[in-house]
C-alpha cells in the first residue's frame, strides 16, 4: 500500500472534462488536479489520492456548489460502480468531451494532420443500450463505505456484479443495472439467490476456489436471449441449477454453461456446453441476419452498430468493382454489410468459431462474394496471402483496443489499398497505427460514434486515402 496522502484542497472550480473521463481543475498555484465524478462548474473540496510532479488526482469529499449543468444520477450504484461514471454530465457535454478526446489523441498527442472532426454521432438509447453484460461472482464482495464489515455474515459478503475500477478481486454487488434491458437484472438476481439458497460457494478470485465464477447475458434481436453460466469446477450442482434457470426463464433461447478451471475468466478457449435451446442468438441489420455464438464478438450497442457500419460503408465509397478486405471481421458483419457494393470481400478474424458463424451467416443471407479466414492477423495477412487472394482496393480494419500489430500495419502499407477505413474503440492506438501509415496515407475524414453513453469510451472512424505522389 502506498502512503496515504493527507492533502485536502477546498473550493476548487471544475473547469472541463479531460483525459480518461476525469474532470480537470487547477490549484491556486497552477497545478493540474484530475477529479472523477465531477461536472464543469462544480465547486468541490477534494482529498488528494495521488500526487505526481506534474499533476494530482483527487476524490470529491464535499460538493460545495453543484454545477448548473449537473444532473441527478439515475442509478443507485453511481459513485461506486465504474460503469456509468458520466451520469451527472448532460449527454451533449458527454459527446463534446468525446470529440475532444479524439482530437487530443489524433492531433495533440498523435501529431497527425486531420480534417475537421465531425460531431460525435450520439446514441438514441442512453440507457439499456447494451446487448451483452458479464457479471462476476465473489466470495468477498466490495464492502460499501457505509457498511460495517464486522457486522456482515458470510452470506452477506457474497456478491455478483461488476469489477470495481482497476482491482481484479473487488466485485461490487449489483441490484439494479441500467445497461441492459430486462430480464437481465431478473436473471442475475435469480441466479445469485438460487446459488445462495443451495449453498453453492462463490468464487474466491485470489485463491482460485469456489464453484460459481462468472456469467454472461446477451440479448439479441427477435426475442433471442443467451445466458452463459461459468463454473470453476465440475459439480453435481451444475445441472440442477441450469434446469432451475431454464424453468424460471423460458424466454432464454440459448442457455449455456462452461466449466472453466483455469485462472482467467475468458471463455474463448473453453468448451461452451449448450444446455438448452439454440446454439446462437440473432442480430438483424438491413435485412441481414447474423447468428451469434457464445464466443463471437458482436458490437455491444446494436443500434449504434448500424450507424457505425453506415459510416464505414460511406467512407469505403464502393462502386461494385472493388476487392475489399475486412480485417478483424468478428462474425463477418461489416464484410456482409458492404458486400452488395463490392466485387469480393475477404474477412479475417482470430476466433475460429466466429469465422464459422461468419460463413454460415453469409450463406444464410445468400451472400456469395465473401470469403472468411481464421487466424492471428499477423500470421494470416501476409504478402503471399494477398498475392493469392487479390490486391485490396479498400481495407476496412476494426482491431481490438490494442490496435494492430506493426507487422500487420506494414503489410497493409505494402498492399497499398486506395482507401483504408479504420474503425477503432481506442483512438490512442488508432493514432499510433495511423502515424505509422502517415508517410503514404492522409486522413481525409474523421467521424466519432458514441457506442457507450455515460462512459468516457469513444468509437472513432478514420478514412485514410493513399497520397498522390
Ligand atoms: C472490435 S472487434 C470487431 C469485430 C467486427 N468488425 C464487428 O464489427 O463486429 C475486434 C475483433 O478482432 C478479433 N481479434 C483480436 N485480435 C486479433 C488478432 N490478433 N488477429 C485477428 N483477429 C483478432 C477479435 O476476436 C474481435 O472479433
Amino acid at each position: 500500500m502506498g502512503k496515504k496522502l493527507d492533502i485536502v484542497l477546498e473550493d476548487l472550480v471544475i473547469e472541463r472534462i479531460a483525459a480518461e473521463g476525469k474532470a480537470l481543475t487547477h490549484t491556486s498555484e497552477g497545478m493540474v488536479v484530475f477529479v472523477e465524478f465531477a461536472v464543469p462548474g462544480d465547486v468541490v473540496d477534494v482529498r488528494i489520492i495521488k500526487k505526481k510532479k506534474a499533476y494530482m488526482e483527487g476524490r470529491i469529499i464535499a460538493l460545495k456548489k453543484p454545477s448548473e449543468q449537473r444532473l441527478a444520477p439515475f442509478c443507485k450504484h453511481f459513485g461506486l460502480c465504474g460503469g456509468c461514471k458520466w451520469q451527472p454530465l448532460p449527454y451533449n457535454l458527454q459527446l463534446e468531451a468525446k470529440r475532444q478526446q479524439v482530437y487530443d489523441q489524433l492531433v495533440r498527442i498523435g501529431h497527425l494532420e486531420v480534417p475537421e472532426i465531425q460531431p460525435v454521432l450520439g446514441s438514441e438509447k442512453t440507457e439499456y443500450y447494451r446487448n451483452k453484460l458479464e457479471f462476476t461472482f465473489s466470495e468477498r464482495r466490495w464492502i460499501l463505505p457505509d457498511e460495517e464489515p464486522e457486522g456482515l455474515t458470510d452470506v452477506q459478503r457474497l456478491g455478483l456484479g461488476f469489477h470495481v475500477g482497476k482491482f481484479f478481486d473487488k466485485v461490487l454487488d449489483i441490484e439494479d443495472c441500467h445497461l441492459q434491458r430486462d430480464p437481465s437484472n431478473a436473471i442475475r438476481l435469480f441466479i445469485k439467490d438460487w446459488a445462495i439458497s443451495h449453498s453453492l460457494p462463490f468464487y474466491n478470485l485470489r485463491g482460485n476456489y469456489g464453484l460459481m465464477r462468472n456469467m454472461f447475458v446477451r440479448t439479441g434481436d427477435e426475442g433471442t436471449l443467451m445466458v452463459i453460466l461459468c463454473f470453476a469446477e465440475e459439480s453435481p450442482a451444475i445441472l440442477p441449477m441450469m434446469e432451475a434457470i431454464a424453468q424460471r426463464f423460458p424466454e432464454i433461447t440459448s442457455l449455456y454453461y462452461v466449466v472453466n478451471t483455469k485462472r482467467n475468466d475468458t471463455i474463448s478457449d473453453q468448451e461452451c456446453i449448450l444446455f438448452k435451446g439454440e446454439p446462437t442468438i440473432l442480430g438483424v441489420m438491413e435485412g441481414l441476419r447474423f447468428r451469434i455464438g457464445p464466443k463471437s464478438f458482436y458490437q455491444t450497442n446494436s443500434g449504434q452498430a448500424y450507424r457505425l457500419y453506415c459510416v464505414a460503408r460511406e467512407f469505403a465509397a464502393l462502386t461494385g468493382s472493388e476487392t475489399v478486405y475486412d480485417l478483424y471481421t468478428g462474425t463477418g458483419t461489416i464484410a456482409q454489410f458492404v458486400s452488395p457494393r463490392a466485387a469480393k470481400v475477404i474477412g479475417i478474424e482470430y476466433v475460429p468459431e466466429a469465422i464459422e458463424d461468419a460463413r454460415l451467416n453469409a450463406e444464410a443471407n445468400g451472400i456469395t462474394n465473401c470469403e472468411f479466414f481464421a487466424g492471428d492477423m499477423k500470421d494470416v495477412l501476409t504478402d503471399d496471402f494477398i498475392a493469392e487472394h487479390g490486391a485490396p482496393d479498400v481495407m476496412i480494419v476494426d482491431p481490438p483496443r490494442a490496435g494492430m500489430h506493426p507487422d500487420v500495419v506494414y503489410t497493409i502499407i505494402a498492399a497499398s489499398p486506395r482507401r483504408i477505413v479504420y474503425v477503432s474503440c481506442n483512438p490512442a492506438s488508432q493514432a499510433r497505427d495511423c502515424y505509422l501509415m502517415s508517410a503514404k496515407y492522409e486522413i481525409t475524414r474523421v467521424q466519432p460514434v458514441d457506442m457507450f453513453p455515460h462512459t468516457q469510451h469513444v468509437e472513432n472512424v478514420c478514412l485514410l486515402e493513399l497520397k498522390e505522389n
